[in-house]
């Protein structure tokens, strides 16, 4: 692969991976059978990034907000993710695959959290895609959480308030110590950003589809990646500056 091949690959990728209940409705099923078949998908796109050299893959998987759904839908959406965990991490660790929960894990129940943590711990030391899956996440929870801790730095005399700036800030967001996001994909058709990554997304390129979660294939990732290829990212400039650059 020539480097300028490479750069057209993204190096960070997010997603939202939305549309599962209407998959299922459309099957006439209900909505955590769709949830269910949303697994397969997951384990494609993973399977394309480490393929592609992708190295960060980051995907929400319930926001903050979804604590609100039915408790029924709720509940099987946790058993899916100790399910998920048992069979899967495995197969990620022996792929060189690094998992990381983002959001706030202390909103779940111990076993889970365990889980979580058991699988952070057991795969840290792996390199091969950095996969992050987000879960009780919320753009503005991280942004908070973030605020509240220089916050602290400042209580403790570590850093004065002036010294706080973009760079600071963005110390303490989620995913501050990986490559930027380049690529946003949303998958099932709405084209909104519903509470995800909102200070990580500042200049990442957005690809929507009309693709429900679980039909996303090597095909769907594919022409998202092609999308990004074609993009001309200026982060302020003007195109006759990056076109000097390159
Ligand atoms: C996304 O699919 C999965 C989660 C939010 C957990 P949805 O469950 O939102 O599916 P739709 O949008 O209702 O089709
Ligand atoms: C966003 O999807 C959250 C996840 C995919 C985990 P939602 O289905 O919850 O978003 P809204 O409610 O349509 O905005
Ligand atoms: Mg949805």
């Amino acid at each position: 692969m020539t480097s300028a091949d490479s750069a057209r690959i993204p190096r960070h990728i997010a997603i939202v991976m939305d549309g599962n209940g209407r998959w299922a409705k459309l099957r006439h099923r209900p909505r955590t059978f769709g949830h269910n078949a949303g697994r397969k998908a997951v384990r494609t796109v993973v399977e394309g990034c480490l393929r592609e050299g992708v190295k960060v893959l980051t995907l929400f998987a319930f926001s903050s907000e979804n604590w609100q759904r039915p408790q029924d839908e709720v509940g099987a959406l946790m058993e899916l993710f100790v399910r998920a965990l048992d069979k899967e991490v495995d197969e990620l660790h022996g792929n060189g695959v690094r998992i990381r929960f983002v959001g706030d894990l202390g909103t779940f129940e111990n076993g889970l959290r365990q889980r979580m943590t058991a699988a952070m711990s057991r795969t840290a030391g792996n390199d091969a895609l950095h996969l992050n899956i987000a879960v009780s996440y919320g753009g503005r929870w991280d942004i908070v959480q973030a605020a509240r801790k220089a916050a602290e730095a400042v209580a403790r005399g570590e850093i004065r308030a002036e010294e706080i700036d973009e760079q600071l800030l963005g110390h303490w967001m989620c995913l501050a110590d990986l490559p930027p996001l380049d690529l946003f994909i949303r998958t099932g058709g709405e084209c909104r950003v519903s509470n995800f990554l909102l200070w990580q997304l500042a200049y990442a390129e957005l690809h929507f589809t009309d693709t429900l979660w679980p039909d996303f294939n090597q095909d769907s990732l594919k022409s998202a990646i092609e999308d990004y290829a074609r993009r001309e990212r200026r982060f302020g400039k003007t195109g006759e500056q990056v076109a000097r650059k390159a």
